[in-house]
């Protein structure tokens, strides 16, 4: 069975139809209004502040923010402590990027906020109003990069896999910007992300690799 896929209940799903799925089923409005102290439910953001300034006036109030992720328009209500990574993961079900650290060293939380490679660990979601963010499962539906997912196959550069999404988020960031980097420049552009299984030298050779498919594919 070619690693990329995945048994989904009798049928099997390739990774870049398991993360539509993923992106699809991403709700654009939260599925209910409620207080997190004390479970009322409001119909509104509006009537949800209200309530906190009447009911609990000492009290932090959650905050309304709206993200586009993988191209979809989200609005969200959360409370202002979640970083950017919980409020992925939990509030639109992406589970691509991993917290292995939590505190911004190891780089398996990365996503692409404009433009930028992001430690979604390290960033409170509240700070990230109007922000554009793509995620890896925005990465895999796309089939300009499935020769990169391929070449991490191929070239068994995961083992656990946990940093994976991390490493692949930050290739995509590099071949962006040069699509036929050096092993030297894939290297310094993945010194941020931190492999514990001990698969770092394979990810220049699957990156050097995927360059040269989606060159030829380019020229074809
Ligand atoms: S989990 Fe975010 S940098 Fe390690
Ligand atoms: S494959 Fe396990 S942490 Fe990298």
């Amino acid at each position: 069975m070619p690693m990329e896929t995945t048994r989904v209940g009798t049928s099997l799903k390739t990774a870049s139809e398991q993360a539509a799925a993923t992106i699809a089923a991403m709700p654009a409005y939260p599925k209910s209004i409620r207080c997190p102290i004390c479970q009322r439910q409001c119909l509104t953001y509006a009537e949800l502040a209200d309530h906190y300034a009447a009911e609990h006036p000492d009290s932090v109030a959650p905050v309304a923010v709206t993200l586009n992720v993988n191209g979809k328009a989200c609005a969200l209500i959360f409370e202002p402590h979640l970083t950017l990574k919980h409020v992925l993961q939990f509030h639109l079900g992406l589970t691509g990027a991993k917290e292995m650290c939590d505190r911004g060293a190891c780089g398996s939380c990365t996503v692409i906020m404009d433009g930028k490679p992001t430690l979604s660990c390290n960033i409170l979601a509240a700070e990230c109003e109007g922000k554009v963010i793509q995620t890896v499962e925005g990465i895999a539906v796309i089939p300009k990069w499935k020769p990169l997912i391929d070449a991490y196959c191929k070239w068994d550069a995961m083992q656990c896999g946990y940093c994976t999404p991390g490493f692949l988020v930050a290739a995509k960031v590099l071949l962006d910007r040069n699509p036929h980097p050096t092993e030297q420049e894939i290297n310094e552009a993945l010194s941020g992300n931190i492999c514990i299984c001990g698969t770092q030298p394979r990810h220049s050779q699957a990156i050097l690799e995927a360059v040269l498919v989606m060159a030829e594919g380019s020229d074809g």
